[in-house]
């Protein structure tokens, strides 16, 4: 559906309303499952991941723990639960932010993480040092898409449910190799000026961020835009807000705008050596220890969807922004 008045809307100015109607409106979690959903063990081993963070960070205190787009809080919860069991000092010295635009979101994180303060986005979070966790944030966002039409360029827009394409100026479309007739070349503007913000913050403040999504290492051309309305895929324009729309992240575009803003950049690695190189393994082992067989094939089970290559281990990918020359950190070494 488009505004209503049969006027072209821009791909990203649909994707924004469309998702910003969804998260208000539904449960996302009845459409697709993330992987805090998944396995307890994923937040518990991220707050280790953020503890052992701030202590190459020079153990500073104050410090924002900071969540982009926290979904149902399950991993900021699973987190500061592990992080208060093993790390006292780090826990202490922690002050919980998360930025959320969903009102319904909001409500569910608040049971789960009272003690939060809650943001429209990064720039009213406090200045200060800063460990940052976003999750399936990125893809979220908007994205343009440009398609070469013989010497040219034209736009995606979206009007009465079907595609249109527009002429555009050349100089609108991100360079990339290999661009032959037909081709779609993705931008996300908002993920580039996110992580512009944050790499911007941590080399004025210190911090870091760690940022875990889906896409490929390298920047692709490719249609990566997909629909999600009860956990299958369905046309991304029939309904704005009726479904989840997503995209594949451009990691390499975003370390290199985090690097053309001063921060050094770890990874992309692949999900599945990062978490294993965490425990994800040892940690649900001992989880399972005492449960029924069942609980534990289910715990290992829900191990093995995290990390195998077929399953998330691959395609999701784990990148760090950090302040210039900082340590290596735990998993991208
Ligand atoms: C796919 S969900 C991921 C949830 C959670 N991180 C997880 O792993 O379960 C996307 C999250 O980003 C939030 N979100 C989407 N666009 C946003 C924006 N522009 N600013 C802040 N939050 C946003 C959604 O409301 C939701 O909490």
């Amino acid at each position: 559906m488009t505004v209503g008045d049969g006027q072209p809307e821009r791909l990203d100015r649909f994707m924004g309303r469309a998702n910003a109607i969804y998260y208000s409106m539904h449960d996302p979690f009845a459409d697709f499952t993330t992987s805090p959903e998944i396995s307890q063990v994923f937040g518990e081993i991220i707050g280790l991941w953020a503890a052992v963070s701030w202590q190459v960070l020079g153990r500073p205190d104050p410090v924002s723990l900071v969540e982009a787009g926290p979904g149902r809080g399950t991993l900021m919860a699973d987190a500061l639960r592990a992080v208060r069991r093993v790390m006292s000092d780090f826990s202490a010295a922690l002050q919980v932010h998360l930025v959320e635009t969903s009102p319904r979101l909001r409500a569910a994180q608040a049971v789960r993480v009272p003690e939060a303060t809650w943001h429209d986005s990064l720039a009213s979070v406090p200045t200060g040092p800063m460990i940052l966790l976003a999750n399936e944030f990125l893809d979220a966002l908007p994205i343009r898409q440009f398609v070469r039409r013989g010497a040219g360029w034209t736009e995606r827009f979206v009007v009465d449910g079907e595609w249109v394409e527009l002429a555009v100026d050349a100089a609108e479309v991100p360079p990339r190799r290999a661009a032959s007739e037909g081709d779609v070349v993705e931008v996300n503007e908002p993920a580039r000026a996110f992580v512009g913000a944050v790499a911007e913050r941590v080399v004025r403040d210190a911090g870091v961020a760690l940022f875990l999504d889906y896409g490929p290492e390298r920047s692709a051309v490719g249609d990566s835009l997909q629909a999600l309305a009860r956990k299958r895929p369905v046309d991304p324009l029939v309904q704005a807000g009726s479904a989840d729309l997503t995209a594949h992240v451009d990691f390499a575009d975003l370390a290199a705008v985090a690097r053309g803003a001063g921060a050094d950049v770890r990874g992309p690695v692949a999900q599945g050596p990062f978490l294993a190189a965490l425990g994800l393994f040892q940690r649900t082992e001992r989880l399972a220890q005492g449960r029924t067989a069942a609980e534990a094939a289910a715990l290992m089970e829900a191990a093995r969807r995290l990390a195998e290559p077929a399953a998330m281990g691959h395609l999701f990918k784990v990148m760090a922004v950090c302040s210039p020359s900082c340590p290596p950190l735990p998993g991208l070494a």
